[in-house]
């Protein structure tokens, strides 16, 4: 196993690299700092979430460390992006994650690690936001990378629902990826979610399309751990209270529900 070449004082010194990074993005403009604020607490929640479930699957002390650092720099491209074009919308400027394994090359953060683990940390960075893993990969690349994906989204749901139930009801055009709040929701989300599919990007039109492609996460839900932490939090409840009352979202709930039931069946949850 590669991972036993990551001990504790390399992770510290991992962690020390990413708060002095982040002190000029800090410093910068004041009107970018909740959004700074917001990815840096994020990255933070996503180490938590996947020592969480990494801890739940058995991993070993040397791959839970191999998972923190891999989760503290998931996201390291979005600070750079958004110093540059103030959004997070990749397709309104970079990809995030491309931008990100750059900036981890050009600083040399991980040239103390061995060849193999920095490549394995860099590809799990790079697959987090694609739509699907890749096929031809190693096991234990794709192991981190799922790890990643579930406690990324396990730490959006806790962004979006704190958001959609704040009681300010501000509205922030970073989070909803500058999506109008229009009613209704279009059909392609919808023949996404009945397909059992996670949505694709690309049929956003709205807000509630927005919400919708939290709800289709489920289907791209790695780990059964993950999925029962989701139910026990409660997100999809707190995402449907903020959906229209419709058929058409009773029918996709019925969906995931009956999804939601095959995955949490007895002998898978053990
Ligand atoms: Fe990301």
């Amino acid at each position: 196993m590669v991972t036993k070449i990551i001990n504790e004082g390399i992770v510290e010194e991992l962690e020390n690299w990413f708060d002095n990074y982040l002190r000029e993005f800090k410093s910068g403009d004041p009107g970018w700092q909740p959004n700074i604020i917001l990815k840096e607490k994020h990255t933070r929640m996503v180490c938590k979430e996947i020592l969480g479930i990494g801890r739940k699957i058995g991993l070993k002390d040397e791959e839970l460390r191999l998972a923190r650092v891999v989760a503290l720099f998931h996201d390291i491209g979005r600070f750079e992006q958004f110093a540059r074009y103030q959004t997070f919308v990749d397709r309104n400027s970079v990809n995030h994650a491309v931008l990100g394994v750059k900036i981890l090359k050009e600083n040399k953060v991980l040239n103390r690690l061995d060849k193999s683990v920095r490549d394995l940390i860099l590809r799990a960075i790079l697959y987090h936001n694609r739509f699907a893993l890749p096929k031809k990969e190693s096991e234990e690349c794709l192991l981190f990378a799922r790890l990643l994906r579930d406690a990324d989204k396990l730490d959006i749901w806790r962004v979006v629902t704190d958001y959609y139930h704040q009681e300010d009801g501000k509205r922030n055009a970073v989070i909803e990826l500058d999506l109008p709040d229009t009613p209704g929701i279009s059909n392609d989300v919808y023949e996404d979610l009945m397909g059992k599919r996670i949505v694709d990007i690309a049929h956003l039109k709205n807000l509630n399309d927005f919400k919708l492609l939290q709800i289709g996460w489920i289907y791209d839900i790695n780990f059964v751990q993950t999925l029962q932490c989701v139910l026990k939090r409660g997100y999809l409840a707190m995402i449907r209270d903020v959906l229209p009352k419709s058929e058409k979202i009773t029918e996709i709930f019925n969906v995931l529900q009956a999804h939601i039931n095959e995955q949490i069946s007895p002998l898978k949850a053990q």
